[in-house]
């Protein structure tokens, strides 16, 4: 059954190309109110595509999620509740025939429908939401996180229904959401309010990359995060800074100088008891990072491109970008932006500040930790409003169970190598509540490369690694039937 499926695909495989190209059109953007529309549109056409190849129950689930709203001005941020979220796509498939008298297996299916924001323009080669296939690239936002990737799960589910008469060899359940990129609000309530509706024995995710190419790649653990925002005020309204320079505390000058007591040179981070909890990697999984192919030195020339790599002595890069907490800024706003000059002591600042954490970190407690902190070191005349905007928790998957060893061999065949385990060090937030509330093991078999550009300008997909992500998963669903 799986390898007439496998023909089809290879048959099929221009096609699979075109529709995605079609899925890669609709500007999926999930942190920006204006494409509401186009994340909604986004959502209908993965469920289309599933009714068209016969999968079963599809509909739409909507979600809500809460939201801040920034005053322009100097007042405070006022949280509005509850507005609509992106909706979920469900669809399902439930008649597989129990294999030795055992019940069938049942697969849930995830991935995410919405796209980062495509800035900056104009370092893009090709326009962002107009896919063109370059060198065996398909290039466009989202070519591989996650729209690419997911595809494939939809692609493998149509080869394996058309070419066995409407059956497949195990259970399905397909869960996709519109919302990973801005924290999974809306499936991480509905995961916990309905897993019921979610049952099944294992979870196969592909929104990772492989370590290198050709090289089969599962991921066991990924970094959880607090993305948080420090919003400091000063004077009760913009200033005069030739008048009142020497009088009035700078909201800006504040930010500089918490930002600056978070890590110190070296990369630690300087919040009280944040590493009390951390568990380091064991001394066989760090041995075994260790024999991957892997050369600072063309890392940093090749992916990071500066002329150092940064961060605590004593770690390898894998080590501190797979299991070591660390801490980024990622922008400041407020004030005076614009061109030229105009002296004004702002009343007001604001600051994005993320946290990646390791096991066994909890975001609860780390934001806390975190939150104390930077109210204890605020300096005087500033007020702070410390918020989470959003967490998920890290995670690690055990490499000993049977749907590990369905997917290392179904991977076999189609790459004809051994698997390599590894971390990643991003976060996918909905990943920790699978375990946590579904008590599943989830695989995560991605099919990026490390030079995909996700999340920045020149996103790809090397197009190989579709073609060879779909005959894995189709492989793989096939082995899963006799686990
Ligand atoms: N697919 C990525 C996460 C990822 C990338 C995992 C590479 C493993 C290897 C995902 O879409 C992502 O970007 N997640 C965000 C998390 C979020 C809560 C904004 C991240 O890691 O920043
Ligand atoms: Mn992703
Ligand atoms: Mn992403």
């Amino acid at each position: 059954m799986s390898e007439t499926a496998v023909t089809f695909a290879k048959e099929n495989g221009k096609r699979f190309v075109e529709e995605l190209k079609s899925f890669l059109r609709i500007p999926s953007i999930s942190t920006d109110p204006e494409r509401a529309a186009d994340v909604r549109r986004a959502a209908e056409f993965v469920a289309d595509e599933l009714r068209r190849i016969g999968m079963e129950n599809v509909r739409l689930l909507e979600t809500s999620t809460s939201e801040t709203v920034y005053a322009p001005s100097s007042g405070p941020a006022q949280v509005v509740a509850a507005r609509n979220g992106h909706p979920l796509v469900y669809a399902d498939h439930m008649h597989a025939v129990p294999v030795n008298g055992k019940p069938a297996t049942t697969v849930l299916l995830y991935g995410h429908y919405d796209v980062q924001p495509a800035e900056p323009m104009e370092e893009w080669k090709s326009p962002p939401f107009e896919p063109s296939e370059r060198d065996g690239n398909l290039y466009a936002r989202g070519a591989v996180d996650d729209k690419g990737q997911m595809w494939m799960h939809v692609k493998a589910l149509e080869s394996l229904l058309a070419t066995g008469g409407g059956r497949l060899p195990v259970n399905i359940r397909v869960i996709v959401e519109g919302e990973e990129e801005v924290g999974g609000e809306g499936i991480a309530a509905f995961v916990r309010e309905h897993p019921e509706q979610l049952r099944a024995d294992v979870a196969l995710v592909s929104d990772s990359e492989m370590f290198a190419p050709d090289l089969p790649t599962l991921c066991v653990g990924l970094r959880g995060m607090i993305y948080t925002e420090i919003e400091a005020r000063g004077a009760r309204s913009d200033l005069h800074s030739g008048m009142y320079g020497g009088a009035a505390p700078n909201p800006f000058v504040a930010l500089a100088q918490i930002i600056a007591q978070l890590k110190d040179a070296t990369g630690r981070i300087l919040i009280p008891h944040f590493y009390d909890r951390l568990c380091a990697p064991s001394d066989a999984e760090l041995a075994a990072w260790k024999a991957l192919p892997f050369d600072e030195e063309v890392y940093r020339e090749t992916e990071v491109g500066s002329t150092v790599l940064t961060g605590e002595p004593g770690f390898s890069v894998l080590e501190r970008t797979w299991a070591r907490p660390t801490l980024d800024v990622h922008g400041i706003a407020g004030g005076f932006t614009g061109a030229g000059a105009k002296t004004v002591i702002p009343a007001r600042a604001l600051a994005k500040v993320s946290m990646r954490l390791v096991p066994k970190m909890t975001t609860a407690e780390s934001f806390a930790l975190y939150k104390d902190y930077v109210e204890a070191i605020c300096p005087a005349g500033i007020t702070l409003d410390v918020r989470l905007i959003h967490s998920g928790d890290p995670v690690v998957v055990s490499t000993d169970n049977p749907y590990v060893r369905a997917a290392t061999s179904a991977m076999y065949k189609v790459f004809g190598k051994e698997t390599v385990f590894v971390r990643g060090g991003g976060s996918i937030p909905i990943v920790g509540d699978f375990i946590r509330e579904l008590g599943i093991p989830t695989l995560l078999m991605g099919f990026g490369l490390p030079d995909d550009n996700l999340h920045a300008p020149n996103e790809k997909f090397h197009l190989a690694n579709f073609h060879r992500g779909i005959e894995s998963i189709v492989l793989f669903l096939g082995s899963a039937a006799e686990v």
